[in-house]
């Protein structure tokens, strides 16, 4: 059995968790700063940095304890490297370091995104690749084949903002705080999504996406009817992202001939997204595998699930590497 201690510092999360043989969580425990944020309306880098230095070590305590492990129990110990926010980052990555020079065990650096998509062998631990898997989060929105572990395709992604951004964004527009992607889901449960006809930007036009005409299409359209019922709103917009985003992993899978589907990050938390995935999906004959909200948001546990595969695959990494704000699926650290 190999147990690894993950870290997860890359936005405005602090989370650690334990887990055996990248399947079996034993803890994860998630610190949110939303708190702190929430009055800036996003998440403030240097904000950030700051509340993951002063709660990381009672986060990993925390994670250790609720595991009932020890520092002597772990094999090794990883820490999302990349992307992220170049401070938040360094803040996970040195702990991590840190803790594997103290304990002579392994150091594992690891891309936050490829977590995203560990995130559903956690849920499944049957789920193998390959798999088409749309990983949808405030800064990124990408469609990935995984062939096989650590063989990713990248067969789509965003022109312009992420889908989480766009959440964000229309929920900042209309008032309603941050994270919006929360917000507009609950909202969008007591609006009609068939009021209002929000643009389904590249739709028909190949596997890339894009959201930011169709921030602009609500801003105006509220501009113009002031009176229109928020919820309406919500919930039309919402109803466009899921659209195509739904239509393009559907899309991607039959092209690639793929027979599962796979969702991940922290827009995967959201309700129409996973009932509408789980609807078409079934009707296409695809197995379909949603990670539980807990694994789909910003977590630890992903992190250490995809760290016991990239270990076996390449060993250790360097405590010479540090953090890559900038990193890509298949990039090397
Ligand atoms: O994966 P994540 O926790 O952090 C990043 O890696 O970015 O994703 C955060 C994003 C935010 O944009 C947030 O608004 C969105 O995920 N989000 C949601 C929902 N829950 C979180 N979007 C739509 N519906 C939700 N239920
Ligand atoms: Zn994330």
């Amino acid at each position: 059995m190999v147990r690894i201690l993950g870290i997860e510092t890359s936005c405005d999360e602090t989370a650690a968790a334990v887990v055996d043989d990248g399947r079996v969580v034993r803890s994860s425990v998630v610190s949110s700063q939303v708190d702190l944020h929430a009055r800036y309306g996003g998440v403030v880098p240097e904000i950030a940095s700051r509340a993951h230095v002063e709660i990381v070590d009672d986060v990993i305590a925390q994670a250790l304890l609720e595991a009932g492990a020890t520092w002597s129990d772990l094999d090794a110990v990883a820490a999302a490297h990349g992307p992220g926010l170049a401070g938040a980052l360094l803040v996970g990555v040195s702990a991590a370091k840190a803790i594997a020079l103290a304990t002579g065990r392994p150091y594992v650096g690891v891309n936050h995104h490829e977590a995203h998509m560990y995130a559903a062998l956690l849920e499944d631990p049957e789920l193998e690749p390959p798999f088409v898997t749309l990983v949808v989060s405030g800064g990124h929105t990408l469609l990935i084949a995984m062939e096989k572990h650590g063989e990713y395709r990248v067969l789509g992604q965003t022109v312009d903002d992420a889908a989480g951004e766009a959440f964000d964004k229309v929920a900042r527009f209309l008032g309603l705080g941050y994270p919006g992607g929360p917000v507009i889901d609950r909202l969008a449960r007591t609006g009609d999504p068939t009021a209002i006809a929000f643009p389904r930007p590249m739709l028909d036009d190949g596997n890339d996406f894009s959201f930011s005409g169709l921030k602009t299409a609500v801003v105006q359209y509220v501009r113009k009817h002031p009176d229109v019922a928020v919820a309406d709103v919500a919930a039309s917009f919402q109803a466009a992202v899921v659209d195509v985003l739904v239509t393009k992993l559907l899309q991607v899978a039959d092209e690639a001939d793929i027979s599962t589907l796979v969702i991940g990050g922290g827009v995967a938390a959201n309700s129409a997204l996973r009932a509408r995935v789980a609807d078409e999906g079934a009707t296409a004959g695809l197995r379909v595998v949603l990670p539980a909200l807990g694994l789909c948001t910003d977590n630890a546990a992903m992190v250490a699930a995809v760290a016991w595969w990239r270990l076996a695959a390449d060993g250790p990494t360097s405590l010479a590497g540090g953090a890559y704000p900038s990193l890509r699926i298949g990039d090397p650290a």
